[in-house]
């Protein structure tokens, strides 16, 4: 049977991207085989790049307009989207062409600390801030909210008195790069 073609889309540094591309060269099931970002100055595209991923970079406006990005991602016949610190909200023409295929990454226990601004060290910032003893990573379907589609997966991790901002984004990034990858195999294995 074929691969699943996956594509990530980023905005960022893109070291999820990278732990993703990574886990699926030792996978039956799938590949990624693009990688787009709506910034060019991304990271996340050379490091793409550097792994023989081949890295696209659309503007806001070429998202925007419907059917752009969509007819090129069908033009590679891609089954799969993963967001991995892609910032803009999904145009409406992709998220009804891929109905439970397009899974974001968030780094707080949705509900909490979710939604349009809250990204990054903000998130972390904002969970210190209201003084919470745990935090986590959420993944979920993407709809046409930000941060508000069905979750498929949570993992917690304990705030201690005194975490930084920066202490507290590494160990949610590692919570991220042990189980990200995982389930997205099992979302695609479920989805066969
Ligand atoms: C991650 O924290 C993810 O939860 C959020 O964006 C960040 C991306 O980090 N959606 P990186 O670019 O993969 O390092």
């Amino acid at each position: 049977m074929n691969k699943h073609k996956v594509a990530i889309l980023v905005s960022g540094t893109g070291s999820n991207a990278v732990n993703i591309i990574q886990y699926f060269e030792k996978s039956s099931v799938a590949e990624v085989v693009l990688v787009i970002s709506n910034k060019a100055d991304a990271l996340a595209v050379r490091k793409a790049q550097n792994k023989d991923v081949k890295a696209v970079v659309f503007n806001n406006e070429s998202f925007k307009k419907s059917g752009v990005v969509l007819n090129y991602l069908r033009s590679v016949a891609i089954d799969f989207i993963i967001l991995a610190g892609f910032l803009m909200k999904v145009p409406s023409d992709i998220i009804h062409a891929y109905p439970n295929k397009i899974v974001n990454l968030h780094p707080s226990l949705l509900p909490k600390y979710g939604g349009k601004g809250m990204y990054g060290k903000r998130v972390h910032s904002a969970v210190i801030e209201a003084q919470e003893c745990e935090s986590g990573i959420s993944i979920h379907f993407v709809n046409e909210e930000y941060d508000e589609g069905v979750i498929i997966f949570q993992a917690k991790v304990s705030v201690e008195k005194g975490d930084s901002v920066d202490v507290l984004a590494l160990k949610i990034q590692q919570l991220e790069h042990r189980f990200f990858p995982k389930v997205i195999e099992q979302v695609i294995n479920k989805s066969l």
